[in-house]
């Protein structure tokens, strides 16, 4: 059975994953910053005989990761496929603007925490947390390294304002992973950025486009189960397109 690993997954798309992944086979391993939060989601899992679970894991820290490494280099020897799914999107909750906006980059203590958090969960974490695990992903016949971006990361698409925090990360984010991709690919490690779609989370809000099961199915079947190492370093979309950078 292969072996993937999921952060940030007690709820939302994270589950999701979980859910098919596990469906389809795999041993999962569930992770969430909060452990009671992963014991509880993995159970729902569990229930239907899934083989799933439950750790901590806080993707800014390095003591949770190295913590998960060591666990899962014992009890696996391996990692097949990580999903590095979780992510913020906050900006300036106390003016209950999701997305730093221009007026709003004064707020300096404020603004800039928000901001350089955004980028070191959403940009920076999940390619160091890739990069700790290459022992195990070197293990796997075919490793992959999925990262869960935006069709806000994409500069050539922006056609507005505004959106300091979130976008930005997310663009980071896709050169991480280009460096990445291209440092490890004498391992055969495929490292990938893929857009979702809008989707109904907590983050997504209940109006979008697709539910969590068809975002990781469209994901699942048209990127994830094609891809090969000369596709290392691209971003897809959904529909498993190239997505504009
Ligand atoms: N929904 C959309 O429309 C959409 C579109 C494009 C991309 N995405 C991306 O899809 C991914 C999943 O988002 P979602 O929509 O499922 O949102 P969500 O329901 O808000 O889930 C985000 C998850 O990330 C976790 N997380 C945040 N910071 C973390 C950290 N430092 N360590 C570990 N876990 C952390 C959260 O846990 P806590 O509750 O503990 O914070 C939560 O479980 C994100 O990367 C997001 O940017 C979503």
């Amino acid at each position: 059975m292969d072996i993937a690993l999921v952060t940030g997954a007690y709820k939302g798309l994270g589950f999701e994953w979980c859910n098919q992944l596990a469906h389809l086979g795999y041993k999962v391993i569930l992770t969430a910053r909060n452990v009671d939060q992963a014991i509880q989601a993995a159970e729902k899992l569990n229930e239907q005989d899934l083989v799933v679970y439950p750790k901590k894991l806080d993707v800014t820290d390095t003591s949770d990761t190295q913590e998960l490494f060591d666990w899962a280099n014992e009890m696996f020897g391996r990692i097949d496929l990580i999903i590095n799914n979780a992510g913020i999107n906050s900006g300036t909750r106390a003016k209950g603007d999701k997305d730093l906006q221009l007026a709003n980059l004064s707020i300096d203590h404020l603004a800039k925490s928000e901001v350089l958090s955004m980028i070191d969960i959403n940009a920076i974490s999940p390619i160091l947390l890739a990069n700790t695990f290459r022992p195990l992903l070197r293990k796997s016949a075919k490793p992959i390294v999925v990262n869960i971006g935006s069709w806000l990361g994409s500069i050539s698409i922006k056609k507005n304002g505004g959106n300091y925090s979130y976008a930005i990360s997310k663009s980071a984010l896709n050169m991480m992973n280009r460096a990445f991709a291209y440092d490890v690919v004498s391992e055969n490690i495929i490292s990938i950025v893929v857009n979702p779609g809008w989707t109904q989370t907590d983050m997504g809000g209940q109006k979008a486009q697709f539910t969590t099961k068809d975002s990781v199915k469209n994901l699942l079947e048209n990127v994830i189960q094609k891809v090969s190492i000369g596709d290392s370093g691209k971003f897809f979309n959904y529909d498993g397109s190239a997505h504009p950078w």
